[in-house]
């Protein structure tokens, strides 16, 4: 009141550091596997250690026996490890983020469970439900700790090893979520070998975003190895997983902005419209077959408009055509009331989700990207007419 001589400041400041492993293997719950006791102990090895362990439901029914086998485990590790119930099967793929119900059973279940943050949630299965079990576990005591062990291509590479979590909610993609590191990663390539082509197929797509991005030998190998991926080749997958997975890391790790509190999510290139595509399409499609959809959507763009040469919007879209990956989706045709395509909507979802100035990131070489802080609309429509005509005459 009296000016601002009368005003004090205290300038808060502390820094939190995280850690986490992220183990590649096979067979986790063998009983000779040490590797999820190890990782549930990391912090008090000599302390029994109580956890849940759910399910995704496509997993059980895939893996049939496995919940036993997870006693069995438990059984032979029991020095180090306590299941406070046994194993939980929980309905995987998209709608474990979509029906609020989902959420809030578990929640019921860590409370009738008595979880504590020293406790462990175990998740096994793919990214939908590594986001929506992440989600409850960050806001349960403000957060105890998850174990992921991601069943996709996609949760293995990219979604099961980072740092956020989400459900959606009012249509939006991730409105809910958090940012809440996990305790330990497994990721076990078997579980791969049971996925449907379909969903190998969507989870690659991520993998070819971060080669394109980040490591054009990397790219150059996926080219020369998509007719095996495609096929789904054990050990091709595992070498594309872990190559991903350690690119995503990397980014978390040394990108400077683990949290996006900035306004750039360098990693999300084709992601604006691969979002609103996903809704658009009342989630039929993907979110890997979206992000395919949407980094060839931004290539033919930014080849238009002269930032990205031909040639390597080319091999990105031969890329992801060589994987089996559908670049056209009949949602890229639907209008607003104005006449517009619908998908232009995502830009500006994408700018909230963040906050700040728009920004969106385009490839401009195989390997390199820059920002843009605008995306021109009837940019977007050519190259959806672009993109409807390649693939009509990969139909015909
Ligand atoms: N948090 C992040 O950083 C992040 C990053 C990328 C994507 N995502 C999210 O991840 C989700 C997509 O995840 P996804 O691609 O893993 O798909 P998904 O979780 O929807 O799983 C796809 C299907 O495969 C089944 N399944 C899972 N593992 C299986 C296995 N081993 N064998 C047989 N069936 C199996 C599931 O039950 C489901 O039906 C999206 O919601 C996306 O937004 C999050
Ligand atoms: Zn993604």
């Amino acid at each position: 009141v009296n000016g601002a001589s009368d005003s004090d400041c205290w300038l808060q400041r502390f820094e939190v550091s995280f850690e986490y492993p992220v183990y590649f293997t096979r067979g986790v719950f063998a009983p000779a596997s040490p590797v999820l006791a190890d990782a549930i102990g990391r912090l008090e090895p000599t302390r029994r250690q109580r956890a849940l362990v759910v399910v995704d439901e496509g997993v059980a029914g895939a893996w049939p026996g496995l919940g036993e086998a997870i006693g069995r485990y438990a059984a032979a590790h029991a020095a180090r490890l306590e299941l406070v119930a046994p194993p939980l099967v929980l309905p995987g793929g998209e709608v474990a983020k979509n029906d609020p119900a989902q959420l809030g059973a578990l929640l019921a279940r860590l409370h009738a469970l008595r979880l504590d943050r020293h406790a462990s949630l175990v998740v096994v299965g793919g990214g939908a439900l590594q986001d929506m079990a992440g989600f409850a576990a960050a806001t349960c005591h403000r957060g105890v700790r998850v174990v992921r062990v991601p069943t996709t291509v996609l949760a293995q590479n990219d979604a099961g090893v980072g740092v956020k979590s989400g459900v959606n909610a009012f249509g939006a993609k991730n409105f809910l979520g958090a940012f809440a590191p996990p305790f330990a990663v497994i990721d076990d390539f078997d579980f791969l070998s049971t996925l449907a082509p379909r969903d190998r197929r969507a989870g690659m797509a991520e993998a070819v975003k971060v080669a394109a991005l980040r490591d054009p030998a990397f790219f150059t190998w996926l080219e020369a190895e998509a007719p095996r991926l495609a096929g789904g080749d054990d050990a091709a997958l595992a070498r594309l997983v872990r190559r991903a997975a350690e690119l995503h890391l990397a980014h978390i790790a040394t990108g400077g902005d683990p949290f996006e509190r900035g306004s750039a999510r360098p990693l999300d290139y084709g992601h604006w419209s691969a979002h609103k595509l996903e809704t658009l399409s009342g989630h039929r499609l993907r979110h890997g077959e979206a992000v395919a959809i949407g980094m060839a959507l931004d290539a033919c763009y930014a080849a238009r408009a002269g930032v990205l040469g031909a040639g390597a919007a080319g091999r990105l879209l031969a890329l992801l055509e060589a994987l089996g990956l559908r670049l056209f989706d009949p949602a890229l045709r639907l209008e607003d009331a104005d006449g517009r395509p619908a998908v232009l909507a995502g830009i500006e979802e994408f700018r909230e989700h963040l906050g700040g100035e728009l920004t969106v990131t385009l490839l401009t070489a195989i390997g390199k990207s820059a920002e843009v802080h605008a995306l021109r609309e009837d940019g977007i429509a050519e190259a959806i007419g672009e993109l409807e005509a390649r693939d009509a005459g990969a139909c015909s």
